[in-house]
Formats: C-alpha cells, sequence, structure tokens
C-alpha cells in the first residue's frame, strides 16, 4: 500500500477520517447517518437548501431515518449538510449518491454525476477517497467520473482514490437497511478498493469485494435486471392466466412451497420506482453501443410497460358489468406510492393508469395515506389533486374503485362492503367477490346468476 494511502486508512480505521456524502436523498441520508454513527464526522452536500436546512434543524425527510437519529447526530456534532461544495476541501472521503433517471430519449442522464463530480473536483486534494454509489452502466467510474477528476491534474489511485459501490437500499423495508446489507466495493487499484472497503467496513457489517469497477456496476444491473425480467415473466403468465381463467395468485403461491430452484416474484400493474423500470434500460443501452442486443430486458419492459393498458382494460370490464363506460365514471385509485406503505412516487405505474383513465374521459381521484397531494407536472391529467380520505364514507361515490397500490394501512374490508366494483392489481383483496376483478384471476361470477355444474 502506497504512503498516502496508508496515512488514508489510519484516518478512517481511527474514525479521525471526515466523511462527505454528495447527495442527500433516499441513498445518500442513511448512509450519512450510518457514517456518523460509526463514530465519523459526516458532512452532506446536497444543492437543495430545504434538505440542509432540516439536517440543521435535526428533521429527517427520509421515513427509513427517524428525526430523533438526526437530532442527536446533529446536537452531538457528527452529523451536518451543506449546500457548499468548498467544504470538500476538509473532507477525507466522499460518497456520491445523486440520482440517474433517464432522459426523455431513454438514454441515461449523466448530468447530476457529470455536474456533482465537477463541483468535487474543484476542491479535490490529495490523499482523498471518491466512491460513486449512483446506480449507473459498467464502465461509468473510469470513464466518465475518473477523467473529470483527473482534468484537476491528480492521478487516480497514486493521488486520490477511486472507487464503485452500489446502493441497494430497500425503501421501507424494516428488517435490511443501510448498516445490515451486504456491500459490494470495487476499486480501481488494489489500493483504492482497501479504502472504500475499509471505510465501509466501519459502518456496515458485511463486505464483498470485487475485482473491479465495472464489475461492482455491473452487480447491481444484474440484481434489478433479474427483478424486471422476473416481473416481466410473471405479468405475462397473469395475461395467460387471464385468458385460461386460472388465477396466478394461487398458482405462484403454490410453485413458492418448492424449497429449491424456484422464486416467487408477483405480478402487478406495472414497473416503479427508481432502479427496476430505469437500471435495466441502462444496461441495454450500453451493451447496444458495443453492437451488442439485450433481447430479455427489451421484451420485459415491453410486458412491464404494457401493463397499466391491462388495468385500464380490467377497469373498463369492470364497469361493463354496471353497464358503464370508463367516460364519465368517477374512478378512484387507491395508492399511489409505487410501491406499499412507502411515499414515493417516482415512475408510479399508479400515474401511467391514472393518465390513461383521464384520457379516456374518466373523473380519476387517488387515496394515498403515504402521498397527500399529487402535482399537476406529476401526471398527465395536468391537474392538482388531494388524496381523498377513505374514511369519511367517501367509498361509495365512486363508480369504480382500482387498487394499485397495496398499503396496509387501506381498510380492505370496507372497500369490499362499500364500493361498487373494485379491480384489484395486487390481490390486496384475497377472495373473490362477484363486484371484485382480480388481475390475473377469474372473472367474477355476475351477480345473482347461479353456476351450473
Ligand atoms: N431510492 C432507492 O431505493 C435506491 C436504491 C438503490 C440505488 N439507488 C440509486 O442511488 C442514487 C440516488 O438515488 P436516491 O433515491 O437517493 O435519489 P434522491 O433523488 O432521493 O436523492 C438524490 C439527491 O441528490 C441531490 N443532488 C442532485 N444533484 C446534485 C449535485 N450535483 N450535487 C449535490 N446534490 C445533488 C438531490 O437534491 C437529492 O437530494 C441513484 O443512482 C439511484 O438509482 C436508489
Amino acid at each position: 500500500m502506497s504512503e498516502l494511502a496508508g496515512a488514508l486508512l489510519e484516518r478512517i480505521q481511527s474514525r479521525r477520517a471526515r466523511t462527505g456524502i454528495v447527495g442527500l436523498g433516499y441513498v445518500g441520508l442513511p448512509l450519512a447517518v450510518e457514517f456518523a454513527r460509526a463514530g465519523f464526522h459526516a458532512t452532506g452536500i446536497d444543492l437543495d437548501a430545504r434538505k440542509v436546512e432540516a439536517i440543521a434543524d435535526g428533521r429527517s425527510y427520509i421515513p427509513d431515518v427517524s428525526s430523533s437519529d438526526v437530532l442527536s447526530l446533529t446536537r452531538s456534532s457528527r452529523l451536518d449538510a451543506t449546500t457548499d461544495f468548498s467544504v470538500v476541501r476538509q473532507l477525507d472521503t466522499i460518497n456520491i449518491c445523486v440520482p440517474t433517471p433517464l432522459r426523455k430519449t431513454k438514454d441515461p442522464d449523466m448530468s447530476y454525476i457529470v455536474s456533482a463530480v465537477e463541483a468535487i473536483a474543484k476542491h479535490l486534494h490529495t490523499g482523498m477517497l471518491i466512491v460513486l454509489e449512483s446506480t449507473t452502466y459498467p464502465g461509468t467510474t473510469e470513464e466518465v467520473v475518473q477523467p473529470l477528476l483527473e482534468a484537476t491534474g491528480l492521478k487516480a489511485g497514486v493521488d486520490f482514490f477511486l472507487a464503485f459501490s452500489p446502493e441497494r437500499v430497500d425503501p421501507g423495508n424494516p428488517t435490511f437497511q443501510t448498516h445490515n446489507v451486504p456491500k459490494v466495493v470495487g476499486g480501481l487499484t488494489p489500493d483504492c478498493a482497501k479504502l472504500a472497503g475499509a471505510l465501509y467496513n466501519s459502518a456496515i457489517k458485511t463486505i464483498v469485494p470485487v475485482s473491479s469497477t465495472r464489475v461492482a456496476e455491473m452487480v447491481k444491473l444484474l440484481e434489478n435486471t433479474f427483478r424486471a425480467v422476473n416481473i416481466g415473466l410473471v405479468n405475462e403468465l397473469a395475461l395467460m392466466c387471464d385468458r385460461m381463467n386460472i388465477d396466478v395468485w394461487e398458482v405462484v403461491d403454490a410453485a413458492k412451497t418448492k424449497p429449491f430452484g424456484f422464486m416467487a416474484f408477483y405480478p402487478g400493474p406495472g414497473l416503479g420506482g427508481h432502479c427496476i423500470p430505469i437500471d435495466p434500460v441502462y444496461l441495454s443501452w450500453k451493451a447496444k453501443q458495443t453492437g451488442f442486443d439485450p433481447r430479455f430486458i427489451e421484451l420485459a419492459g415491453h410486458i412491464n410497460a404494457a401493463m397499466p393498458h391491462y388495468v385500464v382494460e380490467k377497469v373498463a370490464e369492470a364497469l361493463n358489468t354496471k353497464r358503464k363506460a370508463i367516460n364519465g365514471s368517477n374512478v378512484l385509485i387507491a395508492g399511489i406510492a409505487y410501491k406499499r406503505d412507502i411515499d414515493d412516487i417516482r415512475e408510479s405505474p399508479a400515474l401511467d393508469v391514472m393518465g390513461l383513465l383521464h384520457a379516456k374521459g374518466a373523473v380519476v381521484a387517488y387515496a394515498d395515506p403515504f402521498v397527500p397531494t399529487l402535482g399537476a407536472r406529476d401526471w398527465s391529467g395536468h391537474a392538482d389533486l388531494q388524496a381523498v380520505d377513505l374514511a369519511g364514507g367517501t367509498i361509495g361515490q365512486y363508480d369504480c374503485i382500482v387498487i394499485v397500490t397495496d398499503h396496509t394501512t387501506f381498510d380492505y374490508d370496507a372497500l369490499v362492503a362499500q364500493a361498487e366494483v373494485i379491480v384489484d392489481t395486487r390481490n390486496a383483496i384475497k377472495k373473490p367477490y362477484p363486484h371484485v376483478f382480480r388481475l390475473g384471476a377469474p372473472r367474477p361470477e355476475p351477480e345473482g346468476r347461479t353456476v351450473v355444474a
């Protein structure tokens, strides 16, 4: 190990290293809190002044991080935040946790990484460790981050150290959080890998070293592509079951009793969130640049993207049993967050379902205890909406209720008792009812009709 690397290693192991986290969102804030808890001084840098103010006030804005933790860490001067990148001069390590969305053209949007790295580069000094955590295509650390940092005249692996370590946070998961999810780490050089491993080791239980930044980048894309492809498969199975009058939910539940060689995935209204719908596109974009045609990713993408249309077909079918059309019907979407019990609506399929119903003339409302308001810019209906309170006896006012996100706080018994018809895209209402249309399950028997064997 070089002398410079040895000095940083000593500062990390003695917790004297000053850690910095760029991007204080769902990934960055929990990480900053873990570093501060581990005994480091952690400084968050974010362009969003409201987030910086919240930290200064000892307030958390991320459900998985408690305000009491933020308050006690800021009070004990372990955690602070700023919008000013000049603090980089005082830092020994930086973890970059900025967004990596897609452009409208479905190409990777590297602008957040580029602007964060350019801002860091202005204050880069010898002996620093920079770790990229944002999910991205294989090669980003070497092809994008390294040249921007080396434009300062300092050399990666010699004057400063560079690594990639993918974030695996699962918002809303009470069992697995930043500290107990194994952390994959790939360094540009062996010194880079050792330093990044040591940093994480101080706050995270298990470190999984891999041979390069490219491998670490690919690991994350494999994990999320695996999910996207398997969800695509089970969504296709749900469409088949619909035709064959078989209950896909019963099929998956029985299949998962096999103790080996099977992993349960469930169908739903489409992919959501910042990761599963986006990350596979990063991989296919990069693969195409090498002349490779990534067929699985594309196929799963087509199937998953079509699911909101299928949900709308189910709504039409459900309303039809009441001699109603989508046009002019009052439709309530129950749950618009992209998954259960969280407040994140990024890429949520609920927004697509709402937009499609609106385009067909439905009057769309929504209920979501985690998302009190929906901005006009967030969906194609272009109206500011406020969440409806289902507890207020409002259920019966709607022609159709569509369960898109199965929050545990919804009163499903009340929905079944009071709704005119329900489309259930999550199997939240497990039993068959004449007015409940479940995705991928046999059509309910019309009320009043007796089945003759
Ligand atoms: N949210 C998840 O569940 C999750 C899970 C695994 C990986 N990831 C990946 O982690 C990365 C971050 O995701 P997130 O969910 O935390 O995003 P986020 O939008 O919650 O947070 C990103 C933060 O970065 C800040 N930011 C943007 N540009 C900046 C800049 N130039 N300088 C300083 N701050 C800047 C934003 O203001 C925001 O606070 C993404 O690449 C994402 O794909 C996210």
